[in-house]
Parts: C-alpha cells; structure tokens; sequence
C-alpha cells in the first residue's frame, strides 16, 4: 500500500511540479489573447497566460530529467499544462468567472490529461492509475489552501 502510493507520487511527480510552477511564475498575456468565445464570454480567461504555461512545461520537464525519464516529464508536463486550459475552457462555458472554484475538474483536469499525453510513451499500471486519481484532490486541497494562506492565490 505504502509502496503503491509512494510509486504513484513519483509517477505523477512532474505533472504535479508543473500545475504549481504557474502560481508562482505566471502572469502577463493571456492564452486565448482576450478572446471570447461564441457565447460571448472569454475563451479561457487572464488566469490563463503563456508565462504560466511555459513556467509549468519547464518545472515538469525538469522534474523528469531530475528522475531520469526527461520523455515522460515532458509529456506529463504539456499533458497537465493542456489540461489546466480545458478546464478553464470548461468553466468559462459553465459562466464561472476565473479563480471560481469547481469541485472534480479543479482537482482532476491536469492529471488525467497528464496521464492521457503519457499512455503514448508508456502505460502504467492501474494501480498508480486509480491512485493517483484518488490522491490528487486531497493534495490538491492541501496545497491550494496552503497557497491561499500564503497569499499566492485568491
Ligand atoms: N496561471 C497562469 N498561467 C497558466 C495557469 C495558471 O498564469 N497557464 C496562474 C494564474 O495566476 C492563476 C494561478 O496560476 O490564477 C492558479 O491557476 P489555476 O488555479 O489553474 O487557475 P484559476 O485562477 O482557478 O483560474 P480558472 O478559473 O481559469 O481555472
Ligand atoms: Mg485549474
């Protein structure tokens, strides 16, 4: 049990790393260039920028370098960074405004993207599958209350 968890956080390690590194590097111009969709609301919203993009792929990416698969540090990297933008694509659809929280799609959007983008390169058990899919709201509470108390999230 302990051993499967352990394999499951070093697994989704850089897909974690770069869901945050955006909190604190991110800012500047927005993904969907001030663009709106076409029921006239933003596209992704200003949470969304290429700065925070680009910081999430080269934390994930080193991440995976640092553990010896630089492959699936970049695919779970750009898999996770996709992710976060097809669930704000998804909110904004819902009317929710950008940094309105969103129970299961907050929690889980970037990594089943993430472990999508990585079935290419490898498949991994569904062991750490389903582990990783119940560990991640939990840490994703935690860590985004820590953020909140820190005042590097609203
Ligand atoms: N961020 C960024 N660029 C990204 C992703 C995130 O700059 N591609 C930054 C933004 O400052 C954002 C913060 O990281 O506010 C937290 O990201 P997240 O929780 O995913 O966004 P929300 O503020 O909840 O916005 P949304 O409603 O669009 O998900
Ligand atoms: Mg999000």
């Amino acid at each position: 049990m302990m051993e499967l968890i352990a394999e499951s956080l070093w697994y989704i390690l850089p897909a974690y790393m770069s869901n945050m590194a955006p909190v604190l590097m991110g800012g500047g111009s927005p993904v969907d260039l001030g663009k709106r969709w076409m029921d006239g609301r933003r596209v992704l919203g200003d949470h969304k920028t290429w700065r925070g993009f680009a910081s999430g792929m080269a934390l994930g990416t080193l991440t995976g370098i640092l553990q010896g698969d630089p492959i699936r540090g970049f695919l779970l990297s750009a898999g996770a960074m996709c992710g976060d933008l097809l669930g704000s694509f998804i909110k904004r659809r819902l009317g929710l405004p950008p940094g309105r929280d969103a129970p299961v799609l907050d929690h889980l959007d970037f990594v089943v993207v993430a472990m999508l983008f990585d079935l290419f390169h490898e498949h991994m058990s569904p062991g750490i599958l389903i582990s990783v899919l119940m560990m991640t709201p939990l840490l994703y509470e935690l860590t985004n209350r820590i953020a909140k108390l820190l005042g590097l999230k609203r």
